[in-house]
């Protein structure tokens, strides 16, 4: 990782109590569709009791502590030592990590049944190396499901017009931060990637797509065009 990124990194120690109200009100503008989903998708691969997963970018740490009471057994990975630092006060029957998701080189060769990873990959400068991290950590057979904010309908770029759609003024690659002071966003910014960018590195990363999935909103006051999007893939067995 580069200087510069991991003192923007480490500036996400400074929202850690902002991040864990917004998780724990459970509402619309928080990753509770991921958890959802996440959920629901594991559910319907395994039986999760004793199997290994890790949860790339865990924040504060809910969805790890989620997947733990179902049985399974948890590593929690941030690069923010104060999200980890609140997760570590929920629980210790996880393993919390501090580690570049970019990396995971603290993480054996092959030792995961699943990796999740739930609105984080728009938070690193190079997503396709969090995939090429996460296949190599995962065991042949197992899965990585993730899931972003939708970069069509979720978007610095897409607007609600007030009547139920929406309008997109771009669309490219790009860095963007916004405007305002003192949020998350306005301080680190995120990147915003076309989806076939996300999916075609994503399988060039090894995994084989399985299924991709657009969430409902929770919040359908505005519109109804899905707010997140969702991908799982599986490494194949030698
Ligand atoms: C929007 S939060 C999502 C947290 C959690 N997954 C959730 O859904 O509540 C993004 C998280 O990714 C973490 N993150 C960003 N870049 C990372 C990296 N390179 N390695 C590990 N974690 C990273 C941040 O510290 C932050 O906790």
């Amino acid at each position: 990782m580069l200087e510069w990124e991991a003192a923007l990194l480490a500036q996400y120690d400074g929202f850690a109590e902002q991040y864990n109200q917004l998780v724990k009100q459970g509402g619309p503008t928080g990753p509770e569709a991921a958890f959802r989903y996440i959920e629901t998708q594991l559910g319907r691969l395994a039986d999760v009791r004793g199997l290994a997963i890790c949860d790339v970018g865990c924040g504060q740490g809910e969805l790890s502590l989620r997947l733990s009471r179902s049985g399974a057994d948890v590593t929690g990975v941030d690069l923010s030592s104060e999200q980890l630092a609140i997760a570590r006060g929920e629980s210790d029957r996880v393993r919390w990590v501090l580690d570049d998701a970019m990396e995971l080189g603290t993480l054996p060769d092959e030792a995961f049944d699943f990796v999740v990873s739930s609105v984080m990959l728009m938070d690193v400068s190079d997503h396709a190396k969090v995939f090429r991290a996460s296949h190599r950590i995962l065991k042949p057979g197992g899965a990585m499901i993730w899931v972003i904010m939708h970069p069509c309908f979720q978007s610095p770029f897409s607007h609600p017009l007030g009547d139920g759609s929406r309008k997109v003024l771009d669309y490219r690659e790009q860095f963007w931060k916004s405007g305002g002071t003192g949020t998350i966003r306005s301080t680190l910014g995120a990147y915003h990637r076309p989806l076939a960018m996300y999916i075609n590195d994503f399988m060039g990363a090894g995994f084989a797509l399985g299924r991709v999935d657009e969430l409902d909103r929770l919040d359908t006051s505005v519109d109804v065009l899905p707010a997140h999007f969702a991908a799982i893939g599986f490494k194949l067995p030698k």
